[in-house]
């Protein structure tokens, strides 16, 4: 899950890497380094930790040239430092990688005599070229012979001194995208850290590998046949990438969701009174189950989504996380339709679990936010999002959209099946198209959120507690604190809290009760009250109606905005959103790059 780019044109390209980088930054952040050259040999500036550390080190080092490699790092084999930052080199080879080689520590072994500096898989890929370069193979034919000995996943870029002006580049298991320039080729990992240097984009099919010269392309299948692939014009990117006034993405993109919202729902509703679009050529009466599978937030969303499903439209539904679905050999029926749901589309356990359900004949949908991604052009059937680019690492945006459209498919499987009546169906998509006001709405509690959330900073850990839809969006708060706070957190289901982790509940320990108030808000408060008598201090997080009925019992409520209860768990997460966002700020912590984690998880 690291980034990499490459550039081979006539014109310097250092800034241009470092810019491209920064694009990146959100596949990994643990050190970042580029390798240029124009003619001669190849010079290399690498640095440990984020890109600005890089920069400082290129005003040292000065470096430049007309063609150029770059890696921005999430560490896999080796800590994070400099001797670990790619680009690594080997004789005459500079190589980024972004994967895992499998089999790197036989390879390694086989290399013998060989010095190796770095404790990566990549430099061993690069012993391996320059070994076959030693023995006389030509530049292409050392790159090309090289993959076959590698298992594993990985997406290169490669420059060999005595090939002037020649990218050598290859992808299995990890994206690429080759970038169509003017007297200039691009290639990167994503469409993101090219579009601002071309908006025609080439993406590399599986096994594919491709030499690039300031003018011309050249790609190769696995069988070292010379093939063409198909050209993506890039839509002119109108979206704000910056941070604007916010002092953080994460905050920035949590204001945005009146807005992003609104966009997930102008692609499949008009009015509530016309049918869904952009859903009609799914024909949902020729399934009887679906299968949703995604990771970390995203399968969260899927799990809320469950309810949704299974309640509104009357559909039995299994979900599980992608990194168990593809190794347990799950019972797969055809009358099955699968579901990943993820933001970026290039999750490498989501996009495993996609290919592993086509292969069983599944039909497969996805749900993706970028959908120039692998799985947006896999899958059957891909419906976007539409949030617009989440850079903070911690999804927020991306979530409420999910659950947004997932809620839409919901009602259009019921619309289509008959499963609730007209009225009702009307009456979601009216609180739907509300969803956005709501929101808006629900963002001015942000000083009440703040104020609670400096008094849960000091504590060690912290629960939530949710049932029925609640219950996912308790999991989603907590995670959402861990990751951004390193706070302990943990969401429980409210009823199975007796069941032992009540055992953890001594004075004073926060636990959060997120419970908008419908059927099972009784049990809920009952479960509240449980922790209460053990000394916790608790806030409840509830509409209204809850507040009303369960003012003495919480030592601390925030309260929703009025809206339907269909849509108040969509709008209560923006509470916790910014609770775990206030929480990490009072503690200084770097929200939008939280250690050891990455945007984009594109290794198993
Ligand atoms: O891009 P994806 O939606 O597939 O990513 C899945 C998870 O890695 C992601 O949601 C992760 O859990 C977030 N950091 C949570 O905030």
């Amino acid at each position: 899950m690291c980034g990499v780019i490459g550039i081979v044109g006539t014109t310097t390209v250092t800034d241009r890497l470092v810019d491209g980088l920064k694009r990146l930054e959100y596949r990994g952040y643990d050190s970042a380094g580029i390798a240029v050259a124009s003619e001669g040999p190849h010079a290399r500036s690498r640095a440990k930790g984020k890109i600005v550390n890089l920069e400082s080190q290129l005003a040292k080092d000065n470096i430049n040239g007309t063609m150029g490699i770059a890696h921005t790092r999430w560490a896999t084999h080796g800590v994070p430092n400099v001797k670990n930052a790619h680009p690594h080199k080997a004789g005459r080879v500079s190589i980024v990688h972004n994967g895992i080689i499998e089999n790197f520590a036989e390879l390694r072994d086989a290399l013998k005599n060989t010095e190796i500096e770095s404790d990566t898989d990549t430099e061993i890929v690069a012993h391996i070229i320059n070994e076959a370069l030693d023995k006389g193979a030509s530049p292409q034919e050392a790159f090309s012979q090289s993959l076959s000995q590698l298992n594993g996943a990985y997406a290169f870029v490669c420059m060999i001194e005595g090939a002037p002006n020649t990218l050598f580049c290859a992808r299995s298991g990890s994206p690429l995208a080759i970038g169509v320039g003017q007297g200039e080729m691009y290639i990167g990992s994503d469409a993101l850290a090219l579009e601002k240097l071309t908006k025609e984009l080439v993406y590399l099919e599986e096994g594919d590998w491709a030499i690039l010269t300031p003018s011309a392309f050249t790609i190769f299948d696995e069988a070292h046949t010379e093939v063409t692939r198909e050209t993506t014009h890039l839509a002119e990117n109108t979206a704000e990438t910056g941070k604007g006034n916010y002092p953080h993405y994460m905050l920035k993109e949590i204001y945005e969701q009146p807005v992003t919202i609104h966009q997930t729902l102008s692609h499949f509703v008009d009015t509530a009174e016309a049918p869904f679009t952009n859903l009609k050529g799914i024909d949902f009466s020729s399934f009887n189950r679906l299968f949703i599978v995604a990771c970390g937030t995203a399968y969260y969303s899927g799990a809320v989504a469950k309810y949704w499903f299974e309640q509104i439209s009357g559909i039995a539904v299994e979900i599980d996380i992608a990194s168990e679905f593809r190794y347990r050999q799950p019972v797969l029926t055809s009358d099955t339709l699968f579901i990943a749901i993820s933001q970026s589309g290039e999750t490498a356990d989501t996009l495993a679990a996609l290919r592993y359900a086509k292969a069983q004949g599944l039909k497969t949908m996805t749900l993706v936010n970028v959908m120039t991604s692998t799985m947006a052009r896999e899958a059957d059937i891909a419906l976007p999002i539409n949030a617009g680019p989440e850079i903070g690492v911690a999804s927020t945006k991306a979530f409420t959209s999910q659950l947004t459209a997932l809620a839409t498919l919901a009602l259009a499987k019921a619309e289509q099946t008959g499963q609730i009546s007209k009225d009702e169906i009307t009456a979601h998509k009216q609180a739907l198209l509300s969803l956005p006001s709501a929101v808006d709405k629900t963002l001015l509690l942000n000083k009440s959120i703040k104020d609670f959330a400096k008094t849960l900073s000091g504590s060690s850990s912290a629960f939530f507690l949710g049932r029925g839809v609640y219950y996912p969006i308790a999991l989603e708060a907590a995670l959402k604190v861990k990751e951004i706070s390193y706070i302990h957190a943990e969401g429980f289901a409210a009823g199975e809290l007796k069941h032992g982790p009540i055992a953890l509940i001594e004075d004073g320990t926060p636990v959060i009760v997120l419970a908008g108030h419908d059927p099972l808000f009784d049990k809920t408060v009952s479960n509240m009250q449980s922790v209460s008598a053990r000394g916790a201090e608790v806030c409840l997080v509830t509409d209204a109606k809850g507040k009303e009925t369960a003012k003495d019992m919480a030592d601390h409520i925030l309260t929703l905005p009025d809206m339907a209860p269909f849509i108040a768990p969509i709008a209560l997460t923006v509470i916790a959103q910014l609770m775990s966002y206030h929480i990490a700020v009072h503690l200084g912590k770097d929200v939008d790059q939280p250690r050891n984690l990455a945007k984009s998880v594109t290794v198993e």
